[in-house]
């Protein structure tokens, strides 16, 4: 009895959300820390809900990778005026120019930025989301973007964000799951 409550308080998601949505991969764009303080946050909210989860910085990830589709959650600063940082620039770049297909791709993002930039708060995080949408991968949720001035400590905000994230993401592995019922139905 007290395995399986501790089982259900753990592990809210059914196992066919784990199974669909795999291993999240938080992408980590960042110059001094914040968003890598944010990710070790939002890494142990994925981990406590059930799900595998991983922290790589943008500087080590290799458009072959993301080219092999999964779950992506790109958490990135801004700097320069509007730019991304530098351990997400070559990255950056390298998508632009070699426009991979990245159709097998859901993500999120959560944008780092200050609101005394207010032409390019948060660019950072809004142009990988632009350019990952032209891309043909599919964005799961709405972005966050969290103002540095905010009174809210970050990592408390993104904890916040992620819970109603994951929920969407799991209706899309629900919905992907139907799909592929009605798939099975329709061929036999
Ligand atoms: C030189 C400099 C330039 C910045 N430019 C922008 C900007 O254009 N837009 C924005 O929203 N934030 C900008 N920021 C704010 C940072 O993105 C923000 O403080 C962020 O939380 C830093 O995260 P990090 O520690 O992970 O790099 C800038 C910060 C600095 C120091």
């Amino acid at each position: 009895m007290g395995a399986t409550l501790w089982v259900d308080m753990h592990y809210p998601f059914r196992p066919s959300f784990v199974h669909m949505t795999g291993k999240i991969t938080i992408l980590v764009g960042t110059m001094s820390g914040t968003a890598e303080m944010v990710a070790d946050a939002l890494l142990e909210a994925i981990e406590d809900a059930g799900v595998t989860g991983r922290i790589l910085r943008m500087e080590k990830a290799r458009v072959e990778a993301l080219s092999a589709g999964g779950v992506w959650l790109v958490c990135t600063s801004t700097y320069g005026t509007g730019e991304v940082p530098d351990n997400a620039k070559a990255l950056y770049a390298a998508l632009g120019e070699q426009r991979p297909d990245l159709s097998k791709v859901r993500y999120g993002v959560v944008a780092l930025g200050d609101s005394i930039y207010p032409n390019t708060f948060c660019f950072g995080g809004k142009r990988f989301d632009e350019l990952l949408a032209a891309l043909g991968a599919r964005r799961i949720g709405e972005r966050l973007e969290n103002d540095s001035r905010s009174p809210t400590y970050p990592d408390d905000t993104a904890r916040e964000w992620l819970e109603g994230w994951l929920e969407t993401l799991r209706q899309s592995s629900d919905e992907a799951d139907g799909a592929a019922t009605e798939g099975a139905e329709i061929s036999r």
